[in-house]
């Protein structure tokens, strides 16, 4: 766990009750990141203090470690409340980007992590998380699961767009299914769902940035089961009232990332650099994308979990800039101080050219501020 993680917010539990709190006094908080002040008098079914507020700025007098430690500080004297009573349950908590969410919250809520560990990893849990070893095809059990958390994180997935293709049935049950359980356990509740959608719903971009209203065309059934999931959200929340955020990542790159056939380009480009193999890259090599650190795609969740706009809206998460393919391929060289020679191979079928998104909801509606540009993202994850 990252140290800002362990203190980037406060939930409180939904059940808590203060009197005489004013909603939009923390409004204005969150969007010019001055301190939100807590106090034992205000009441709010969840409340959050955006860590960015208590960050000293990013200038050469303060190393990063300081600029988290006040934070951590400023943050601690301004918690009033013992979060510890909130129940958090993140399905496919055991995997790349779900074990960094579950992480972030362990001292902040109690987690349980529902995963059948088929992709995901026993290692990758902190030793304060549960886990609910099972399969999110069990509605039965999903529903019990969901019914008793107040925050739930929806990230089980098969998460590649090759293995949809080559065979639309299996990644139909595992990636639209559950997500219609989750959404029916929800109804009646304030329970949060917070859903791990894709930029891959968008298709060939008719335009760049890719704001949310650009059209949808997937053409992967992949990109057409995050399209449904992400529609089934809105849906529930015009229709039901249930609090349902769809979180649409563009490239997350991090630790835990595999690396492998089905996996991103940078985990299989570091692999390569290491092992002094030569670089892949597919094509040109002028291909863009989004690449966005896990520790942003983290700080999204815990926003769209807490933000009042946020129910109904599918948001963007990225980091608003692009990059070649075959800059991503020197960078990665230059990080690992590798040898490693870059070689070109024929273009995958139906790559998508450029890829980049406009984040501009994720920044008013969250309070979303990325932290790394992608080349201070591959050298922290490089260099660990
Ligand atoms: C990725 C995600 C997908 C997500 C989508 C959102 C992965 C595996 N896929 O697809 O789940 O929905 O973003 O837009 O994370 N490349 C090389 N050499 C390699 C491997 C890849 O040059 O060895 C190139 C590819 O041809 C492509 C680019 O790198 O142009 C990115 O590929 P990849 O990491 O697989 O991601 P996406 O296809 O963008």
């Amino acid at each position: 766990m990252t140290f800002v993680h362990s203190v980037f917010l406060g939930l409180i539990p939904r059940r808590t009750a203060f009197s005489a709190f004013e909603p939009e006094s923390l409004a204005p908080t969150l969007r010019t990141g001055s301190a939100a002040r807590v106090t034992s008098t205000q009441t709010r079914t969840r409340q959050i203090v955006p860590y960015r507020f208590a960050i000293l700025p990013h200038d050469n007098t303060h190393s990063s470690s300081e600029r988290y430690e006040n934070a951590a500080r400023v943050i601690m004297e301004r918690m009033t409340l013992d979060p510890s009573t909130t129940d958090v349950l993140v399905i496919g908590g055991a995997g790349f980007i779900g074990s960094h969410i579950a992480d972030s919250l362990v001292d902040d809520a109690d987690v349980t992590v529902y995963d059948d560990l088929s992709t995901g990893h026993a290692e990758n849990l902190h030793p304060d998380v549960s886990l609910r070893n099972d399969t999110i095809k069990n509605a039965e059990r999903l529903t019990a699961s969901v019914e008793r958390a107040d925050i739930v994180f929806h990230l089980a997935a098969q998460v590649s767009v090759q293995r949809s293709i080559e065979g639309p049935v299996p990644s139909h049950e595992t990636n639209l299914d559950p997500i219609l359980t989750i959404l029916e356990a929800a109804r009646g509740s304030d329970t949060r769902v917070v859903f791990a959608s894709s930029a891959a719903i968008y298709g060939e971009p008719e335009y760049t940035p890719i704001d949310e209203d650009h059209p949808k065309e997937p053409n992967s059934p992949y990109g057409l089961e995050k399209l449904t999931a992400d529609h089934y959200c809105r849906l529930y929340h015009d229709l039901y009232d249930v609090e349902a955020v769809a979180l649409r990542y563009f490239n997350v790159y991090g630790p835990r990332q595999q690396a492998g056939d089905y996996s991103g380009v940078i985990s299989i480009f570091r692999e390569q650099a290491r092992a002094g193999d030569s670089i892949t890259v597919e094509g040109d090599g002028t291909q863009t994308r989004d690449f966005v650190h896990v520790d942003d795609v983290v700080q999204a969740n815990l926003l769209a979990a807490t933000a009042d706009d946020a129910p109904g809206k599918g948001i963007n998460v990225g980091t608003g800039t692009e990059i070649t393919i075959r800059e991503l391929a020197e960078a990665v060289k230059e990080a690992t101080n590798s040898d490693s020679e870059i070689v070109h191979l024929e273009t995958r079928e139906g790559d998508i050219a450029e890829s980049v998104a406009d984040i501009s909801r994720a920044r008013e509606t969250l309070g979303y501020d990325p932290e790394y540009d992608v080349y201070e993202g591959i050298e922290a994850y490089l260099g660990e």
